[in-house]
This record gives structure tokens, C-alpha cells and sequence, in this order.
């Protein structure tokens, strides 16, 4: 078993991986558990794909649970679900006291998350991510979030779960899209923090898809590693450090917004098109090599991501896409902060950017 710890003054906790893990979820839930029961939060699919192993581990140890199934994908992220999912723990005398468990991808985790904050004043909770993008990013940091109307996460608040169990064998049934999704924000780590990791995710890309679980086991540990350490640095996005867990997703959100947060464009798909677009933006603007750009895209491709505005199924125009970006909770009048690469996996400068010359910039990738 791998620990890593999220050293949070307020509230550590750790982070739990090993394949296998999920066997022994029973014994590790045990002290979480009041009355030996548990009260699980999970979606269509993960329903399907790992909830009766999970229930069997429960079950080997003593305890039983009672599950709430979000319709699969973004849908499931929406104020309806909301208040059906908080209604349902209040039916099910949900406690303070309790720790609520979301079983699923980042969609359960952000939204059993948020409720959780908000339910009886706050309880706590545990976090079991089943996709690639959940157990490198999603479930660790805390944040929490539906969408609305105007954006993506635009609703939300900053809760840290409990305990983070990773157990790297729930990616076997994960589809291949997804996973390649996931892999967007693995390569991400190598980007904003760790040069060395860029090199080890083009080097054993081919094994990591092929299913090798050394390589599946390290990119997940480095990956979390790498976002324990940005989100100790600053918990809440308030000195900028962690805004760099943020690294082409202004342009991703807007991507996903003209594509209708639906499966056309995959949260990870959209970020890898982000990146690609933040850096070759990056070298537009005398920040950034072309050869990091050139490195990153090629990276991306070969994880059958999208790096272009086609590949990402994007029609809209420079100002279209901006204006979903005016959305974006960075927004401060008609400027963006802008994250600048200095080349891969070292230091990154913010700067304030206009928006017309990021709408001039996509009109100038068409
Ligand atoms: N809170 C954060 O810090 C943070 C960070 C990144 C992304 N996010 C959010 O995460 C969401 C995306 O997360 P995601 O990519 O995990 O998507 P997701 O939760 O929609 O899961 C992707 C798909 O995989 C299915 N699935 C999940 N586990 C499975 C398994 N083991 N086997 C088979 N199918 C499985 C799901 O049912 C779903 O259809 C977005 O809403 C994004 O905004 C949040």
C-alpha cells in the first residue's frame, strides 16, 4: 500500500493506493461505519462495473450499506440531482457524524461531495474514484461542485473528504475513451510540476495503455504525489499555486460548453485540447518553445486525444468560445489571467490577457 499524506493544517488526510484495494474496502470502512452501515453514492455504470465487488467487501466484513445511482455522466452533476441526492440522505437519517461514501468517477465525487458540505450544516466523506481522471485528480483537493446554467462548477464549495481509497484494478472496466481522458490529467503533472514525469509518460504511454499495473500504479502515484503537494501549498487558490492544477482548462470549459457538456467531448478530452491550445497560445505570445508545444501535442495524440479545435468536434468561432470563457470564476473585467509555460514541468507566470486576442488566437487555429 502507498500513503500519501495531504498535509492540510485543518484537516490531513490520507491517501490510500494499492491494486486489490477494493477487497479490503470492508475492514478499511469499518470505523467509518455507524451501526455497520454506510450510506454510498455512485452512478449508472459504476452501479454495473464495481458496486457488487464492492458490496461483497462490505459484506465480508460485517457491514451493509444503502446506494443512490446518479444517472452516468455530466447529467448527474445538476441541481435536480442535487436535491433528489439530499433528500434521499435525509430519508436514510443521515448523521453529522456520518461519512457518506461517493463510489464513481469525478461526477459522483463532486456532487456527493458538495452535498455532503452542505447537508446538516456539513458531514464528512470518503472518496473511492473508479475512472483514471477521479483517482489522479478529481477525488483529491476537495473541491466540490455542480453545474448550472451559466457553467461547469460554477455552484460548489471547497470540502476535503475524509480518506481518498484508490485501487488502481477498477480502471479494468473503465472504457479506453475514458481512460484516455484520464490520461490528459496525468500528462498534466508533468506539465505544471514534474519534468522527469513528462518523461516517463512518454516513455511508457504504450505499456500504461496496454494495462502494465507497475506503470498503471506509478503514474497514479506520481500524478497524486504531485496534487497532495500543489494542494497543501494553497488550499483554497489563493496564492496562485494551485491555479496551476487549472493548466488548459479555461479553454477546456469552453470547448465542453460549445459541445453541450455532453459525451462529444469528454471532460479529459477537453482539457488535452486545452493544454494543447494554452501552449501553442503559450509560444504565440514568446513564452513558451515551440518545441514544448510540439512535444506536448504529439504526447496527447498519441493517448488518441484531441490537441486541435476539429479534433475536439468545436465548431464555434474565437469570440463564441470567449464568451463562454467570461464565464470562467478567473474572469476579472475583460481579462484573464493566463498561465504562461516556461517549458515543460517547470515554473509557470501568470499574466493578465485580453480576450479579443484570445478570440484572435482561435480564429487563428481554424
Ligand atoms: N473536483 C475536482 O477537483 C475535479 C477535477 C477534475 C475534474 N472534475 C470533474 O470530474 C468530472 C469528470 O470526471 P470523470 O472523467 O471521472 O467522469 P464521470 O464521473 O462521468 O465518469 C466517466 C464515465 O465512466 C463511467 N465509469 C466510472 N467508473 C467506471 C468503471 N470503473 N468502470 C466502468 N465505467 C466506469 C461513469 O459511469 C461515466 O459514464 C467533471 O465533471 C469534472 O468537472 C473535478
Amino acid at each position: 500500500m502507498t500513503v500519501i499524506s495531504v498535509d492540510l493544517s485543518n484537516c490531513p488526510y490520507d491517501i490510500h493506493v494499492r491494486a486489490g484495494l477494493l477487497a479490503d474496502v470492508g475492514a478499511i470502512l469499518t470505523p467509518y461505519a455507524r451501526d455497520r452501515h454506510l450510506l454510498v453514492v455512485t452512478d449508472e455504470n459504476v452501479t454495473q462495473a464495481v458496486l457488487p465487488q464492492f458490496e461483497s467487501a462490505l459484506r465480508g466484513a460485517g457491514l451493509s450499506c444503502a446506494h443512490f445511482t446518479l444517472p452516468a455522466g455530466e447529467a448527474g452533476k445538476s441541481w435536480v440531482q442535487l436535491e433528489q441526492l439530499t433528500d434521499w440522505l435525509l430519508e436514510q437519517h443521515v448523521e453529522r457524524s456520518d461519512h457518506i461514501v461517493a463510489l464513481g468517477g469525478g461526477v459522483v465525487g463532486d456532487i456527493t461531495g458538495f452535498a455532503a458540505h452542505i447537508i446538516k450544516r456539513g458531514c464528512a466523506f470518503v472518496q473511492i474514484p473508479t475512472t483514471l481522471l477521479a483517482q489522479v485528480d478529481s477525488s483529491v483537493g476537495g473541491k466540490t461542485a455542480i453545474n448550472s446554467a451559466a457553467g461547469k462548477n460554477l455552484v460548489g464549495a471547497f470540502h476535503q473528504p475524509a480518506m481518498v481509497l484508490i485501487d488502481p484494478e477498477l480502471l479494468l472496466t473503465l472504457p479506453p475513451r475514458q481512460l484516455a481522458a484520464g490520461f490528459a490529467e496525468v500528462v498534466k503533472y508533468g506539465l505544471i510540476d514534474d519534468a522527469a514525469f513528462f518523461d516517463f509518460c512518454e516513455d511508457n504511454l504504450d505499456s500504461f495503455f496496454a494495462g502494465d499495473p507497475d506503470v498503471r500504479a506509478q503514474a497514479i502515484i506520481r500524478s497524486v504525489q504531485s496534487k497532495a503537494r500543489i494542494v497543501a501549498a494553497d488550499e483554497t487558490e489563493r496564492t496562485g499555486t494551485r491555479a496551476l492544477l487549472n493548466l488548459g482548462h479555461t479553454f477546456g470549459h469552453a470547448l465542453e460548453a460549445d459541445t453541450g457538456f455532453s459525451d462529444r467531448l469528454f471532460h479529459g478530452e477537453a482539457v488535452a485540447a486545452g493544454m494543447a491550445l494554452a501552449f501553442r497560445y503559450s509560444v504565440r505570445l514568446g513564452h513558451c518553445p515551440a518545441e514544448d508545444a510540439e512535444r506536448v501535442t504529439k504526447l496527447l495524440k498519441r493517448a488518441g486525444l484531441p490537441t486541435t479545435l476539429s479534433d475536439a468536434g468545436v465548431t464555434a468561432n474565437g469570440a463564441a468560445l470567449v464568451d463562454y470563457m467570461r464565464h470562467d470564476k478567473k474572469m476579472s473585467g475583460g481579462t484573464l489571467p493566463f498561465l504562461l509555460a516556461r517549458g515543460i514541468g517547470q515554473t509557470f507566470l501568470s499574466k493578465d490577457v485580453a480576450l479579443d486576442d484570445v478570440a484572435a488566437f482561435l480564429d487563428s487555429e481554424v
